[in-house]
């Protein structure tokens, strides 16, 4: 077969991430007899750098070109870089929005999963973690607050900002159906989180996501406000099967998700369509203080690539066998310096792509 892949290296670690996962992609296809084409696409600061902007059409259209897209990370820091003297629609963070609206990759699926070789990192009690846990967080990805309407005017000599958070319920029922799709590959039990007792849209969440259950007897639902899930994150992670949420409370709560497995370089993203192309991506960002020293660990974005396998390509032999690869190399105790601990050995960005590319089988 022969995938047709976009890849956006993106800012700050970025690159170095990117390079490693194609390293594995590229093994992946020697081994199964597949070819990989890569499409460099540029988006976010390294955009900014060439054309004045995080996103030209031109880069839209070539992804929509694409069968997926594999992306690093984009941003850099908000202190130091030239690109935050910008406006907030030239900004880094302004290209991935449009990208995502653009390919109308309303669906982001985001896995939180403890790994048992490395509950050391692991911020929770281990009376808490015992027996791990391994949540999928559904976050809604092109509506609500990103994407209201928003403005800054002066009303009667005091700044007031506008942001709006609208959802129709076509929006909702879609990825509520994703929701529960994925569900019933899992442990079929749908956790959908709103804020109902303050929002209208909280509300209309509710009701529509009650009528999808109607057709997933199967999969048992329950309702919970966002400040509770909040909670029952670190209160007990292990309850939790799908997370179903809007945009707003999906980013945060999936950061806290990830925070709470101890190692956010491991965890990777997927964003969807209606169709089978997506765009790919770890679910930490671009780290820029760590940038260029070799020292960023591209498990997640190595990840992201199986799950490209996956769900883009029906590949799931393949995308296995990454997995496996990245497995065997924890088990083996090689460890970038995110997820070191004593007794394992560290080894650079390179060297852990070269592991996993080098146990594919
Ligand atoms: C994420 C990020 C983005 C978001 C930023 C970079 C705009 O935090 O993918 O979670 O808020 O969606
Ligand atoms: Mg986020």
């Amino acid at each position: 077969m022969n995938l047709n892949i976009g890849v956006i290296k993106g800012d700050g670690i970025g690159p170095e991430i990117v390079t490693e996962a194609m390293k594995v992609l590229d093994q992946v296809g020697k081994t199964y007899g597949h070819t990989c084409d890569y499409t460099q696409l540029l988006m976010g600061g390294a955009s900014i750098d060439v054309h004045g902007v995080p996103l030209t059409d031109e880069t839209v259209a070539a992804a929509k070109s694409c069968d997926a897209v594999l992306m690093g990370s984009i941003g850099g820091d908000a202190k130091t870089s030239p690109w935050y003297q910008l406006e907030p629609s030239k900004r880094p963070e302004a290209g991935l929005l449009r990208i995502r609206k653009e390919l109308n990759l309303f669906a982001n699926l985001r896995p939180a999963v403890l790994y048992d070789e490395l509950k050391g990192a692991c911020p929770l009690k281990e009376e808490i973690t015992k027996g791990g846990f391994d949540m999928m967080i559904m976050r809604e990805l092109t509506g609500g607050l990103y994407f209201g309407e928003r403005r800054t005017v002066e009303e009667n000599g005091v700044m007031t900002a506008y942001d709006s958070l609208t959802y129709n319920e076509e929006e909702i029922r879609r990825i509520a159906k994703r929701g529960f799709d994925i569900a019933m590959k899992r442990r079929k039990k749908v956790t959908s989180v709103d804020k109902a007792n303050v929002l209208d849209s909280s509300r209309l969440w509710r009701k529509v996501v009650e009528e999808v259950a109607k057709e997933y007897p199967k999969v048992t639902l329950e309702h919970m406000l966002v400040d509770n899930c909040a909670m029952q994150l670190v209160k007990d992670p292990k309850q939790f099967d799908v997370i179903l949420t809007e945009n707003m409370f999906g980013d945060i709560l999936s950061d806290e998700a990830s925070m709470v497995t101890g190692s956010i370089g491991m965890l990777a993203s997927a964003s969807l369509n209606e169709t089978k192309f997506g765009l790919y991506e770890p679910s930490g960002g671009s780290a820029p203080d760590i940038a260029g020293k070799g020292i960023a660990n591209p498990i997640a974005t190595i990840l992201s690539a199986a799950m490209m396998l996956r769900f883009s390509f029906d590949l799931d032999k393949e995308a296995d066998a990454i997995e496996q690869a990245v497995s065997r190399v924890l088990k083996e105790g090689y460890r970038t310096i995110d997820i070191m601990s004593e007794g394992k050995q560290q080894v650079d960005t390179e060297k852990m792509g070269n592991l996993i590319a080098g146990y594919i089988k």
